[in-house]
């Protein structure tokens, strides 16, 4: 594709966010504009792009889904064997970036990362579908296979070991928290004059709302 100025304009200009109407609690504004994407028709709302740094110091992104939050922070479950759990063994530190397209709204959230409690992520694990939970001992994700065939019979496999009975949480198998330092709301205006604001805090310190420039 060439270099074309995007069609997106960015004009609809119905919300603008303003310090003197910015909730003091970053969490409760989080969650009116995921309310709000959530009511818009998206498929996904829950999809962010967490990005991580490799021990070599290369960053990595990719999507995953919110599952949850509350005023500690915002969580995840994946495999802690994955590139991205081998990254966060080694830099327990995340971005997390939303973009709900149908609202003109962007949050980002950059924070450092602890492993949910083993009861929290059994008990997500456990209202799990059962193909998912055999899919969590089937995949070693992000490591190389030979072809296809292999991971199918790594499902059989555990379709085996598991027939007629519970699937339990495999251990390389969980949550994480990332918990905010800062969290930035991003609100599309009119000529590209957007808004942002730039929640930031020294723990235990109470948020600040800073302005910054689109
Ligand atoms: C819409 C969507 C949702 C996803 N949700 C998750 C998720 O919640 N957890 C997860 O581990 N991977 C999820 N993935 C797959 C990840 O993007 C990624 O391929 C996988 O976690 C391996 O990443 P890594 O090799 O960097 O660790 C999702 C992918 C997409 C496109």
């Amino acid at each position: 594709m060439s270099d074309q100025p995007s069609v997106w304009q960015g004009d609809l200009d119905r919300d603008d966010l303003v310090e003197a109407h910015a909730p003091a609690d970053p969490f409760a504004l989080f969650a009116d504009w995921y309310g709000a994407a959530a009511a818009c028709g998206l498929r996904e709302p829950t999809a962010m792009t967490l990005a991580t740094v490799d021990p070599d110091g290369t960053p990595s992104a990719r999507i995953v889904l919110l599952k949850g939050f509350d005023a500690h922070g915002f969580r995840f479950y994946t495999n802690y064997e994955s590139r991205k759990g081998a990254a966060l063994a080694a830099n327990p530190r995340a971005a997390l970036v939303f973009w709900w397209e149908p609202i003109e709204r962007q949050v980002r959230v950059t924070g450092r990362v602890a492993r949910l409690d083993t009861a929290t992520s059994d008990a997500y694990f456990a209202r799990r579908s059962r193909g998912s939970r055999l899919g969590a001992h089937a995949s070693p994700q992000s490591r190389r296979l030979a072809d296809r065939a292999e991971l199918e019979q790594r499902l059989a496999d555990a379709e085996a070991r598991f027939a007629d009975r519970e699937v339990p949480r495999p251990a390389h198998w969980g949550g994480y928290v990332v918990m905010p330092e800062a969290i930035e709301f991003w609100q599309a205006r009119r000529s590209r004059l957007h808004d942002r604001l730039r929640y930031v805090r020294d723990e235990p310190g109470p948020w600040r709302i800073e302005r910054l420039s689109p």
